[in-house]
């Protein structure tokens, strides 16, 4: 099957109305998070956030399929001494615009410098914010799969009795385990936490995703010739990656430099570049690039 990925270039808030109702199975993105990298590619105030990125959560709630999942890259900053809230107040928003608040991932980034402030410590961590439209979703389980690790070897040699069968913690916390469903297994599942180190020095972006994040979510959430949007696709990490792992994908750029990097990578691939435009009959000046 022909693979497709689709080039906008513009403001996603008007972008996305081109794309149709019910057609993405995995949303990954990063947008700029509010006040942040204003001298690249603007910025939007924190008092502004909320009210600026509903509309677009709107268009992608109506793009997503309802078996499908949208995961949000975000962090909130610290403004006077104090973390802002309005991440809180987006999710507040969107579960009211009818997005279910599935999960929160943790990126944790591996490879940060330590550092000194007065009154906290150095931020090592993401939020990767799954929202659903449904509560079933497609979500691929076994495809993430981890290494059940050496700690398995003498734990499980030797199992006692209670080893054997589920046994509820003392703590009264509601949780249980039966070790003895680990037996013979080499990989278990993952937890909620994603352990990457960051990469921004080998791309002309400041704020490129590592492959391996978007990697990770496409694994978990699709499978081949699915498609997958980034409304702030910056650089193209995921749209390169899914790509890459044969799915369909859209990405959406507002700065025309990033956006022309992108169409460059994928112009030098064996696929050919084809405007979308001419393939419907007619010309329009709409940036939108279709790679084939
Ligand atoms: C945090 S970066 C995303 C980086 C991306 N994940 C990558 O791996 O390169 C956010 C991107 O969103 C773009 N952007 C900002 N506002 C936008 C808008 N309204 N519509 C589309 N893109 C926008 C910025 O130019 C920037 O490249």
């Amino acid at each position: 099957m022909k693979l497709i990925t689709d080039l906008y270039l513009g403001d996603c808030r008007n972008e996305l109305k081109k794309v149709p109702d019910n057609s993405i199975d995995l949303i990954v993105t990063s947008p700029p998070y509010a006040d942040q990298r204003k001298s690249t590619y603007g910025g939007v105030s924190v008092s502004e956030y909320v009210q600026w990125f509903l509309p677009i959560s709107k268009e992608l709630f109506r793009v997503l399929k309802p078996t499908g999942t949208f995961i949000l890259n975000i962090k909130e900053k610290v403004v006077d001494g104090e973390r802002s809230t309005y991440v809180m107040e987006l999710i507040l928003g969107m579960r009211k615009q009818g997005w279910f608040w599935t999960e929160e991932f943790i990126w944790h980034k591996k490879n940060c410098y330590p550092g000194k402030w007065s009154n906290r410590f150095r931020d090592a961590w993401e939020r990767l914010l799954q929202f659903n439209k449904d509560k079933k979703f497609n979500m691929y389980q076994d495809a993430v799969k981890v290494p059940i690790g050496d700690w398995a070897k003498n734990r499980l040699k030797n199992l006692s009795e209670t080893d054997k069968k589920r046994d509820n913690a003392k703590n009264g916390s509601g949780f249980g385990k039966n070790i003895s469903n680990w037996v013979g297994k080499d990989t278990v599942y993952p937890t909620n936490v994603v352990y990457l180190s960051t990469e921004c020095n080998n791309k002309n972006h400041s704020a490129a995703f590592p492959r391996e994040l978007p990697e990770w979510f496409i694994r978990l959430f699709t499978q081949e010739n699915d498609t997958v949007l980034d409304p702030f696709m910056g650089s193209g990490t995921t749209i390169e990656v899914a790509n890459r792992m044969k799915r369909n994908s859209v990405g959406i750029e507002i700065v025309p430099e990033y956006y022309e990097t992108v169409r460059q990578q994928f112009s030098l691939t064996e696929y050919y570049l084809m405007d979308s435009a001419i393939e419907d009959g007619e010309l329009e000046s709409t940036g939108c690039y279709r790679v084939c």
